[in-house]
């Protein structure tokens, strides 16, 4: 599995690496989003859904909603969803995820909520703020990393990323 750890310095930057995965998303794809409250995920996502539509311009957080619903520019649907809340694999499953897994993109925040049922086919993107040593203390940084692990089926995409990182 290719591995890529990233460092994003501010919000801006996380914008950038959203823009850079946005780009050649199909149906199919799964996008877990894991990471620690704050560290990111939403904005990540928020970053990849207004990259790959600048039509979608309100990217609220599905915290409530569980799943909030888009489309890519060529009409793919795109599924933004915050398992965080859901009590079992099998209550997260009931949105239509068998189904979404296959036409859709999906973005998944908490997707340990699926355990065995999260696809093994997932480009992991694991969000996480610097350690401070210090407990239950907010960060006062901007700084985020990224710790993105990904299937065989992503391999180009990945190296293509990480051409065009090393390249700015
Ligand atoms: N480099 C950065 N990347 C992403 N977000 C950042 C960065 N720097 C600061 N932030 C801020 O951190 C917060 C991240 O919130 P976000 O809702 O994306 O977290 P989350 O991981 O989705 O949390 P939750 O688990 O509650 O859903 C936002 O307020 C955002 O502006
Ligand atoms: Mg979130």
């Amino acid at each position: 599995m290719p591995v890529l750890q990233l460092e994003l310095p501010d919000l801006s930057a996380t914008a950038r690496l959203g823009a850079l995965l946005a780009d050649g998303l199909v149906a199919g794809d799964v996008i877990s989003l894991s990471g620690p409250l704050g560290a990111g995920k939403s904005a990540l996502a928020r970053a990849i859904i207004q990259a790959a539509n600048p039509d979608e311009t309100d990217v609220p957080s599905p915290t409530f909603t569980l799943v909030q619903t888009y489309a890519l520019g060529d009409g793919t649907p795109l599924w933004h969803l915050d398992l965080y809340r859901v009590e079992s694999p099998e209550d997260a499953m009931q949105l239509g995820l068998d189904d979404a897994f296959v036409d859709a993109v999906c973005l998944i925040e908490w997707p340990d909520r699926l355990k065995k049922l999260l696809p093994k086919t997932n480009l992991s993107i694991h969000l996480y703020m610097p350690d401070t040593g210090a407990d239950n203390v907010a960060p006062s940084s901007n700084i985020r990393f990224a710790d993105i692990a990904a299937p065989p089926h992503w391999a180009d995409r990945i190296s293509l990323l990480r051409r065009r990182i090393s390249a700015r």
